[in-house]
């Protein structure tokens, strides 16, 4: 982006090594990529907000970056309930400092913009936490700026979908709670932004705008009765987080 906006690509979702279907999880990466990497003007990063693999197998990750490669500006990565940390953070983020802790949590920087990636996944479960280190990382990493522009990404949105089976493998209720407190009293988060319930969402959390991106692999059926999960062979969609004049404005593009 060559003036003073800030562009942030945005795919999530990838379940590579699964396949719904006669839907292939790695041709429909593909083409998101391909269609993020022919933006005019370029992304100054991109994000991919968690289920990059669908088991988190080190062979799955190889695919996952040679599916990235394409795309010349810095990528931060996140896990998903599908993901395994160790192979994830091995494959992705050997050069990134998550800290201390086994959590994949970090602080990147696209030009003025602060990008906050927290990790809430529980492994072994579908649904996801923020525990107490993971929140308290969160919590003194925004107050100690509260005037940059900034994004919080992670994998399990905090909002309820109304989709009852995809609520059940939620970010738990304590975790939204303690989130939106922190929230609340940071309003330079512009975003949160998420994965994980594969359908494009807007919501919010402790006052701040939340939203969850359409994935890259199928979609979930919009079923707002008690019904199980469905899935849809839907177009693969990405976003794009566009700061301008002080503003973040999110756009969702379906791939034709
Ligand atoms: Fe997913
Ligand atoms: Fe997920």
């Amino acid at each position: 982006m060559p003036d003073d906006r800030i562009l942030l690509a945005h795919l999530t979702d990838l379940h590579i090594g699964a396949g719904v279907g006669d839907a292939d999880p790695a041709r429909r990466a593909e083409r998101v990529v391909s269609a993020i990497a022919a933006l005019d003007p370029a992304p100054d990063a991109v994000v991919v907000s968690g289920d990059l693999t669908q088991l988190g197998e080190p062979a799955q990750y190889a695919r996952v970056r040679e599916l990235l490669a394409p795309l010349r500006m810095p990528v931060h990565v996140l896990p998903g309930n599908h993901d395994v940390r160790k192979a994830l953070r091995d494959a992705l983020l050997a050069d990134v400092d998550t800290g201390p802790t086994d959590y994949l949590q970090y602080e990147a920087r696209v030009k003025g913009l602060r990008l906050l990636v927290c990790d809430t996944i529980i492994p072994g479960e579908d649904g996801g936490r923020l525990c107490s280190k993971r929140i308290g990382w969160l919590e003194a990493a925004l107050a100690a700026d509260r005037t940059t522009p900034t994004i919080v990404a992670m994998h399990h949105p905090p909002l309820l979908t109304g989709i009852a089976e995809m609520d059940a493998i939620g970010l738990q209720p304590e975790s939204r709670a303690q989130l939106a407190a922190l929230l609340d009293g940071a309003p330079n988060v512009l975003r949160v932004i998420a994965g994980h319930v594969h359908r494009a969402m807007y919501s919010t959390c402790g006052g701040r705008a939340v939203f969850s991106c359409p994935s890259a692999d199928v979609a979930i059926r919009l079923d707002l009765r008690p019904a199980p999960l469905g899935v849809l062979d839907e177009p693969p969609a990405y976003a794009l987080h566009l700061l301008t004049g002080g503003e973040l404005v999110t756009h969702v593009q379906p791939l034709p």
